[in-house]
């Protein structure tokens, strides 16, 4: 079948997969993005076709033309979620649909033809399936799926490409962040800005990720883990980090995050833990946030907590912001309470430990 909203998937399993012994191995440390599963899933697209040629085979190098036009202009975007083995048994991801449907709409914003959100979901459970042996039983370990799509054309003129290619690769991961949960380190550029106004900073893009890069280089000069990006028309107001959104916890346990203004991700662990916060009662407000704003708040007591959030990294706090100018701790630099709260919340409807009152699980296997 081609084209439709559902794709007959071949399935060639690896015939090397790693040994039993090795991949234990791997799984006890896997760390971020560095260990990689047997299998991934392809599908093809050619405009004349539609979608077509819907695989799950071994993990291989992807043979492509120097011509490509994704190596020339970047036409590329991705999607990244975690499948779970769920305390009470079986085989859970969180809220795929709501990748899904950014896929969806990352792809119009880069002319990319949609994806159906079923076949998208489909490939998913095809991956998880077949390398399940991958998933870590460790806790906070879990399968981190990587969704992607590229303009696979041979063609170097500048329009949007006839041909794609779109695969999913599986990760055994740990934290994404080298030191684990432990309170960040952040430095507010004062040189780089990720997006602007009218830009692709809503759309999961590779270029997005390829020009925070220097930022966070930038960052890590300075003793930081991580970059702040200011907006990009005033350089005032936080927009988000290299690939997390941020949160801020005020003194009357209420929260604040920047708004979904086109130029930030509008993230699904973001949209879930003001869920999760509203439901817990607390106020949740969508604005800006100046950095000069962060600052007095943190020396006053107004700005308790701040946190970074996103698929890899969880819920992380943040202890220490650099600025050029100086640098201050928000609270005690430590993990703060209603950070940690909302974390544990958030792993433990993730995990199936918790009630999930919002039906975002959905049980794979
Ligand atoms: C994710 O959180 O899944 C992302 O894609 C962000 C990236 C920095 C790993």
């Amino acid at each position: 079948m081609s084209g439709g909203d559902k794709l007959d998937f071949e399935i060639r399993p690896n015939p090397a997969p790693v040994a039993a012994a090795e991949r234990a191995a791997l799984l006890v440390d896997p760390g971020f993005g560095r260990v990689f599963t047997d299998h991934m899933v392809t599908i093809r697209y050619a405009e004349e076709k539609g979608w077509y040629d819907a695989r799950v085979e071994a993990r291989a190098p992807i043979p492509m033309d120097p011509a490509a036009a994704v190596l020339h202009y970047a036409q590329e975007i991705f999607e990244g979620l975690k499948a779970y083995h769920a305390v009470g048994g079986g085989v859970t991801m969180f809220r795929p649909e709501a990748n899904a449907a950014r896929f969806v709409s990352s792809a119009a914003r880069m002319a990319m033809p949609a994806l159906p959100e079923q076949v998208f979901l489909d490939s998913l459970r095809h991956l998880i399936e077949i390398d399940r042996d991958w998933i870590p039983t460790a806790e906070g370990g879990s399968l981190y799926l990587r969704p992607f799509m590229f303009a696979s054309e041979v063609f170097l003129g500048v329009r949007p490409a006839k041909e794609y290619l779109y695969v999913v690769i599986a990760s055994p991961v740990g934290a994404y962040f080298a030191r684990g949960v432990q309170p960040l380190t952040v430095w507010v550029s004062p040189t780089y800005t990720r997006a602007a106004p009218g830009g692709t900073g809503a759309a999961k893009c590779g270029g997005n990720y390829a020009s925070s890069l220097i930022a966070k280089a930038e960052a890590a000069a300075h003793g930081c883990d991580d970059v702040v990006f200011l907006d990009a028309v005033e350089r005032r107001t936080v927009d988000e980090m290299s690939g997390m959104n941020v949160f801020f916890v005020l003194d009357d346990g209420s929260l604040v995050t920047p708004p979904l203004t086109g130029t930030i991700l509008p993230g699904i662990t973001r949209e879930s833990v003001r869920a999760l916060a509203e439901r817990a009662g607390r106020t949740v407000t969508e604005r800006a946030m100046s950095v000069d704003e962060w600052r007095d708040g943190a020396a006053s007591g107004r700005v308790r907590e701040a946190f970074a959030c996103g698929t890899a990294a969880v819920i992380t706090p943040i202890g220490l912001v650099r600025t050029p100018d100086g640098e201050f701790t928000v609270g005690d630099g430590g993990s703060g309470p209603v950070t940690m709260e909302l974390r544990q919340q958030l792993i433990d409807i993730q995990r199936g430990a918790a009630e999930d009152p919002f039906g975002w699980v959905r049980r794979i296997l």
